[in-house]
């Protein structure tokens, strides 16, 4: 597999290229991928997602020199992806036992991981405090008690804990709302905890965040906060956690983002809000562009103008919303110009991938697809359709890595 880089990136994404008439991917001839390791497959590219890293980290320092990200790994949880974040010295954000796992098998640093989430059962508590995770976020005010109870029977530790403010979206229900009575809540349930440390406030505004007043309505939720705590209890807040919400590292440019941060610098200012750091917790921003799937055409049907693919729903969930872009690897010249819909393998006519996507008119039976923009979610929401997995594949800077076979009979996450 020759692995030469052209200069010409298809939309935006320079690992993706056309190479002497053939469809590449960082230089390895998606054709020959799929020779080798058939369809449908998941390919990831180790070298796209230490740029996504350096981009986001590049911006966030440039503007806050105290902050630090941690990779949302429930976007992707593959120990092999999450290996390729420990290895940017990135944080990771875990909302479950099987996550936390994952970090201690590949030797992720606790100290750089924050957890919690709306569902924290004992044994993901026991585990966040035996690895002395660093940091945790309480969505319920009642959570807290527990923390301190399991704390206990582990002697001496103190914990930092980080709430979830509610974001003020009308669909906004996860967090706590800090009005007068839950202040004093939580004052109270803090003086009964020794051992927990408040340290900072997360606000979470949603995913795919494109407009600027999103941004800017999450960071005055947590200014006014942290104002709010301060006058209340007389607590600082030390940490501000903007959480994700990012797109596509490809869709969002540099400048974009640093002039975001830029204005939510002038409102701390503004605030005299200046002792700090800020946190950010980005998934799709991260692994997004990083994911391609390799699919057949199992059966083009002109009368409906419809193409069914070897992978649907069970592998690209509409959860994920993500934009997905589909490219002919068999006709990577022919002008996609004929409105089709692609339909996925699931015996249901609601496994419908995209309706009237622009694509190759000479389309048939037998013809390979690349669909790119699934390296988020896809896997974290697929469903166990009884159909084998997809096998997946990684492209490391100077190989090419089965991270899990079809034939394996194991689920993917379990390897
Ligand atoms: C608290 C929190 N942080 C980070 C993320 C990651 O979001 P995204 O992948 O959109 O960046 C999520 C996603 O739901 C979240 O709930």
């Amino acid at each position: 597999m020759s692995k030469k880089i052209n200069k010409n990136a298809l939309y935006g994404n320079k690992f993706l290229n056309i190479d002497e008439s053939e469809l590449v991917l960082d230089g390895i001839n998606v054709k020959n991928l799929i020779e080798k390791y058939n369809t449908p497959s998941f390919v990831f590219l180790q070298k796209k997602i230490e740029d996504n890293i350096k981009k986001i980290n590049d911006c966030f320092s440039s503007v806050f020199p105290n902050s630090q990200g941690f990779y949302s790994t429930k976007a992707n949880y593959l120990p092999e992806i999450i290996s390729v974040v420990k290895n940017q010295n990135f944080g990771s954000e875990i909302v479950g036992l099987p996550e936390l796992k994952i970090l201690k098998k590949i030797e992720f640093s606790f100290e750089k991981v924050i957890a919690g989430g709306p569902y924290l059962p004992n044994d993901f508590l026991t585990e966040i405090i035996k690895n002395q995770v660093k940091y945790l976020v309480i969505y319920d005010l009642d959570d807290i008690i527990r923390v301190q109870e399991i704390i206990q029977k582990f002697g001496e530790y103190k914990q930092d804990i980080l709430i979830r403010i509610q974001s003020q979206k009308y669909t906004g229900r996860l967090g706590v709302v800090l009005n007068e009575l839950n202040l004093k809540k939580l004052k109270k349930i803090f003086d009964m905890c020794p051992n927990l440390q408040y340290r900072g406030i997360l606000a979470h505004r949603g995913t795919q965040l494109n407009s600027i007043d999103d941004y800017m309505d999450n960071f005055q939720l947590i200014i006014e906060n942290a104002i709010k705590i301060k006058k209340s209890i007389g607590w600082d807040t030390s940490i501000l956690n903007i959480g994700g919400g990012f797109p596509n590292a490809d869709s969002f440019k540099k400048k974009q983002l640093i002039t975001i941060l830029e204005k939510f610098k002038e409102k701390l200012i503004e605030n005299n809000l200046d002792s700090y750091s800020i946190f950010y917790e980005p998934g799709r921003f991260i692994v997004g562009d990083t994911g391609f799937a390799l699919a057949s055409v199992i059966k083009y049907d002109p009368t409906h103008k419809t193409a069914f693919l070897d992978i649907g729903n069970n592998y690209i969930p509409k959860f994920m919303k993500s934009s997905l872009r589909f490219y002919n690897i068999s006709k990577i010249f022919e002008a996609p110009n004929k409105p089709i819909d692609f339909m996925g393998n699931i015996p249901s006519d609601q496994d419908i991938l995209v309706k009237n996507y622009n694509f190759t008119p000479s389309i048939q039976t037998g013809d390979y697809i690349l669909i790119a923009n699934v390296g988020a979610y896809a896997l974290s929401w697929s469903i166990r359709f009884p159909y084998p997995n997809p096998s997946i594949i990684l492209i490391e800077s100077d190989q090419i890595k089965e991270i899990h076979s079809r034939n394996s009979p194991n689920d993917f996450s379990i390897h």
